[in-house]
């Protein structure tokens, strides 16, 4: 077993940015050396999250309230968090994740305007006070989101661009507030210009 932790990495995005793509990509690419790499996403991830996740995206349940939306977001990711995050960083595995904690600052502070400083001690109570060691931030614009998921949307996404962009605002607050772990990548380039610029900042993190 590795004596080192693991390292925490976190995708964070506007549904449609690209983000579940390249989380894939990044776990593939870590799978194929010899560090291994374990995949989370959120809402989600244990038994219990999952189970979560389906009253938070159900369609027919349009009347959770945004309280309840930011408590049931921060209980699906501390399950998560005590389950899979902590015990596989602790063996020295990475973890990569889709989605943690900035979504709910993102969604619930800046999509549902719940205050945004009560929201980060949730998060501190619900992540056992972990942070990220590098969050990438993808990039797009709501409109070039928005078409890319033309498939059937979940209760989030069907709230709409004007959610989206107050979330997307929000990630660029953000971003400047954590920066000394976030990278922003421009999510409008290719699928595999992306990839290469992650597996760059990896590398010269030296997580291989
Ligand atoms: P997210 O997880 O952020 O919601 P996905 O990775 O599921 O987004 O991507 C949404 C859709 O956009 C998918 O059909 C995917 O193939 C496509 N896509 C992902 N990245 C790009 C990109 N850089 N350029 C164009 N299309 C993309
Ligand atoms: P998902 O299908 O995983 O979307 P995506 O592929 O875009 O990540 O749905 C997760 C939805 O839940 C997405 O709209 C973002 C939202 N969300 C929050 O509102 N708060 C949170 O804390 C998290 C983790 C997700």
């Amino acid at each position: 077993m590795s004596t080192s932790k693991g390292k925490f990495i976190t995708f964070e995005g506007i549904d449609g940015c690209g983000k579940s793509t390249q989380v894939k990509k990044l776990v593939e690419f870590f799978n194929k050396t010899k560090k291994t790499a374990i995949f989370v996403r959120e809402p989600g991830g244990t038994q219990i999250s999952e189970e979560i996740r389906e009253i938070l995206l159900n369609r027919h349940l349009e009347d959770i309230s945004d309280r309840t939306e930011a408590l049931l977001m921060t209980g699906s990711r501390s399950q998560l968090t005590h389950e899979i995050i902590i015990p596989n960083l602790n063996k020295g595995l990475h973890v990569v994740a889709d989605r943690y904690s900035d979504s709910t600052l993102a969604y619930q502070g800046g999509g549902r305007q719940i205050d945004i400083e009560w929201l980060i001690r949730l998060n501190q109570f619900a992540t056992y006070d972990i942070e990220p060691n590098v969050t990438f931030y993808i990039d797009v614009l709501p409109e070039e989101a928005l078409k890319r998921k033309n498939q059937e949307k979940d209760r989030i996404e069907m709230a709409g661009i004007e959610l989206q962009s107050r979330v997307r605002n929000a990630y660029l607050e953000i971003a400047k507030r954590f920066q000394s772990r976030y990278l922003i990548i421009d999510g409008h380039d290719s699928i595999d210009n992306i990839h290469d610029i992650i597996i760059s900042h990896i590398k010269q993190r030296k997580y291989l």
